[in-house]
């Protein structure tokens, strides 16, 4: 192989993909079946190593047959889009080929990682601030309540939990992170109190105060109250401010999953849905979400300083790794990840590009587009909004046939149908017993032409659904 031949190769390769990323005449993807996909990537390794070429031919079938976040069509998950600065970040971040753990060995990292934990924190209106990034939002939620259950069983990194039962109290529509933290965590799922929500989809703060009393006489101990902002289906955000007063009152610990919304606060237009935040002990704000940072990228912040590197105190041990005295320059010691990437480098050279008013233009056109779509839901007879829109996700779905039948289940093969002609990619979710489609403005790459086009892509669909009348099959899996 000559010098830099398979990188030089590899920089084409992406060069071309991302050029194409945004064009709406290609796909998002291509069904095939798992075989297929084995025998296009040349999937198996064997014992001798190949040429440049044929890796340079993996990498191409790779990529072509990923899913292209990056798409205009593109309004699946929580996250999309890639851009130029984001992977520009990423591509800076896999150079360098660090691990964030002491000031010896990533020095710059430290000191970016700390830049964007104040500049995020300082939305917050904590006034001081501390954090960590880690691998998700999942786990930013773990370590809230790792830090809030330090908080009440102090010994239970040394001793175990001690027997007591906890409880913390969540929203109904919450994450299922929620669940596996308190798996993890000794609580388990049985001490996760759902609290019945509004129809809105947000927390009932009355109800909050219903379920802790109920759940003291049943012998667990309330330690935390969870509010979302920005729930995963509806995009609801809890009323924090309400739920902070109940934590004041029964004194535990708020956390805030804003995995999703925690953006809102760079809006003077949508602020207001985190109003209260200043009175949160923690919350988990996912850069890779609505901000576009390339996955993964999420921290957890915390105004309790010290409260990381107490809960993480167990690394003292590591007289391998952590030789210096530097509490606040090692930030392996706050962190429940031994070897860490540089997640923060890319949100970085992301806020650099854009600055924090181009965050704020970014929500703001979000959320315009989420209103366009509202509106074009709400004009068309086939269609039904399902709840009411509070950020960026739109819940609709198609009424079915004037005949009747099982909306549900038309839902659902319309969207198998949507996302198997590789044209658009939408999620399904429920709320309550319906069956909804749930798009997202999370993608650059959405316009108000991409919004029209799903609307008509769906109508056709729902046609072609009635005038075929197979509506007794089952949904398929694969
Ligand atoms: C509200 C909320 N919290 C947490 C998460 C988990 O984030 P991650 O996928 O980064 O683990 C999600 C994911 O969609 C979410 O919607």
């Amino acid at each position: 192989m000559s010098e830099n031949q398979l990188l030089e190769g590899v920089f084409e390769i992406v060069r071309e993909h991302y050029r194409n990323r945004a064009n709406r005449e290609l796909p998002i993807r291509t069904w095939r079946t798992p075989e297929e996909l084995a025998e296009i990537l040349d999937v198996a390794v064997g014992s001798e190593g190949v040429g440049v070429d044929q890796m340079l031919n993996s990498i191409n079938a790779y990529l072509s047959e990923c899913v292209k976040t990056q798409h205009p069509h593109f309004l699946q998950p929580l996250w999309g889009g890639l851009s130029e600065a984001g992977l520009a970040g990423e591509i800076a971040t896999v150079l360098s080929n660090t691990s964030i753990y002491t000031w010896e060995i990533a020095p710059a990292a430290t000191i970016v990682e700390k830049e964007m934990i104040a500049s995020l924190g300082v939305l917050t209106g904590w006034g001081q601030v501390d954090g960590t990034f880690t691998s998700g939002g999942s786990n930013s939620n773990m370590l809230a309540l790792l830090l809030a259950r330090d908080k009440v069983i102090p010994n239970a990194m040394k001793e175990g939990v001690d027997g007591t039962k906890l409880a913390v109290f969540v929203s109904a529509e919450s994450h299922y992170s929620l669940l596996m933290s308190a798996h993890v965590l000794g609580i388990g799922m049985d001490g996760v109190i759902k609290v019945e929500t509004d129809e809105m989809g947000r927390m009932k703060p009355a109800m909050l105060r219903t379920e802790i009393e109920k759940i003291k006489g049943s012998g667990r101990r309330p330690f935390c109250v969870v509010a979302t902002a920005g729930t995963t289906v509806r995009g609801a955000f809890d009323s924090i401010d309400e739920l902070a007063d109940v934590c004041q009152d029964e004194n535990l610990w708020l956390h805030v999953d804003a995995a999703l919304g925690a953006p809102c606060l760079f809006s003077e237009r949508f602020k207001h849905l985190m109003s209260g935040i200043e009175r949160a002990d923690s919350l988990t704000w996912d850069p890779h979400k609505l901000m576009g940072v390339p996955l993964t990228c999420s921290a957890l912040l915390t105004p309790h300083l010290g409260a990381l590197n107490n809960t993480c105190s167990y690394i003292k041990s590591a007289h391998y790794l952590f030789h210096e005295p530097g509490e606040e320059y090692d930030l392996g010691r706050k962190s429940l990840q031994c070897g860490r990437r540089v997640d923060a480098l890319k949100l970085w050279i992301e806020w650099k590009s854009c600055g924090t008013s181009g965050w704020s233009k970014r929500v703001d056109e979000y959320v315009d587009l989420a209103i366009e779509l509202e509106q074009l839901v709400n004009e068309n007879p086939s269609l039904q909004l399902m709840t009411e829109r509070m950020f960026t996700n739109v819940c609709l779905r198609h009424k079915g046939s004037p005949d009747g039948g099982d909306v549900n289940l038309f839902n659902e093969k319309l969207r198998q149908k949507m996302v198997r002609d590789g044209r658009f990619m939408v999620s399904i979710a429920k709320i309550g017993n319906d069956t909804v489609l749930r798009p997202v403005i999370c993608n650059p790459a959405i316009d108000s032409q991409s919004l029209k086009s799903f609307i008509e892509e769906i109508c056709k669909i729902g046609d072609q659904l009635i005038k075929g009348d197979d509506m007794g099959s089952r949904v398929q899996s694969h």
